[in-house]
């Protein structure tokens, strides 16, 4: 497994998305993830299914020290107090004392990030996290976050994959030492993966398109991802990006698909992202 260094903090960089798992299901994929192998988990309060991935955490028989457990605060929750509730709430409803990495799910139009960044920090120093960390954020936002954090932000979650060009968030994250966590890497199968340009390697390698996507990812400096399923053979198949290796052509002919410029997660609410 590729471990990803950021600022202090030691995240594996394949981890496994739950958005859309709830109860039974998300029990035992979670349970099973980590049985495969996964070794970090990615949750949100707004994903309303914390109580099962804990209990999910619990049945895999792996101890919690080794899970890399990481939940969000929802943007109407990110003024001074709202976070820190939302945060102990997290932990009550996923049955542990602290997670990993705890992030701001979305910046507000409402709440500055200076006082969103600040909150997160109490967070941190009351425990509730032992690291934190940033999601949706544009450029300018993860600096005004970086100036005023006292503990280290070490990644900021964005849609990434081989349709998006994300270099301005990838090159700030590197600058400020943070790792960019891939959500959507997938882009959530369709299209992409008939692509000649993921086809072929996956011809070439003997492995699936979605195993391409994937270990493209992984080939990048700081770049970790989290894909969701809900099938358990694709969830196993999702781990096997650590055999091979896309040679620099082959990640340079995905590179060049990003020119599409599609973004999946876009809302009302949205920042005003980076123009790449
Ligand atoms: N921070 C944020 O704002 C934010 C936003 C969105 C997502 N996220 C996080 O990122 C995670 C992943 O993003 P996502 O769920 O939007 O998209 P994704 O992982 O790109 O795509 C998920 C889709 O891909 C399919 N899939 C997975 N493995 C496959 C395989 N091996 N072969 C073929 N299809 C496969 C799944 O279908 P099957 O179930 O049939 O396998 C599912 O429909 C989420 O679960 C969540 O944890 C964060």
């Amino acid at each position: 497994m590729k471990i990803i260094e950021a600022n202090g903090a030691r995240m594996p960089a394949l981890g496994f998305g739950t958005w859309t798992l709830n109860g039974e299901q998300c029990v035992d994929m979670v349970s099973k993830a980590i049985q495969t192998g996964y070794r970090h988990i990615d949750t949100a309060a707004k994903y309303e299914n914390e109580e099962a991935v804990g209990e999910g955490i619990r049945a895999s028989g792996i101890a919690r020290s080794e899970i890399f457990l990481t939940t969000k605060v929802w943007f109407t929750d990110i003024a001074e107090g709202a976070l820190q509730r939302s945060a102990e709430a997290s932990l009550k409803r996923l049955g542990v004392d602290q997670v990993d990495l705890l992030l701001i799910h979305w910046p507000s139009r409402e709440v500055s990030v200076e006082e969103s960044v600040k909150a997160l920090n109490d967070a941190a120093s009351r425990g509730y996290a032992r690291h934190i960390g940033l999601s949706n954020h544009t450029t300018s936002q993860m600096e005004k976050a970086v100036q005023v954090s006292e503990h280290p932000i070490i990644c900021n979650q964005v849609e990434y994959h081989p349709c998006l060009d994300q270099d301005l968030v990838l090159e700030a994250c590197r600058k400020y030492g943070m790792a960019l966590t891939s959500y959507c890497p997938l882009y959530r199968g369709g299209e992409l993966m008939s692509h000649p340009a993921i086809t072929g390697p996956a011809e070439a390698h003997g492995k699936s398109p979605a195993q391409i996507v994937l270990r493209w990812h992984m080939q990048q400096q700081n770049v970790a991802a989290i894909p969701r399923t809900s099938s358990p053979s694709h969830m196993e198949q999702n781990f096997q990006v650590f055999d091979f290796e896309l040679t620099q052509a082959e990640m340079d002919a995905i590179m060049a698909l990003r020119s599409k410029g599609d973004r999946i997660c876009d809302f009302d609410f949205s920042p005003d992202w980076d123009q790449a």
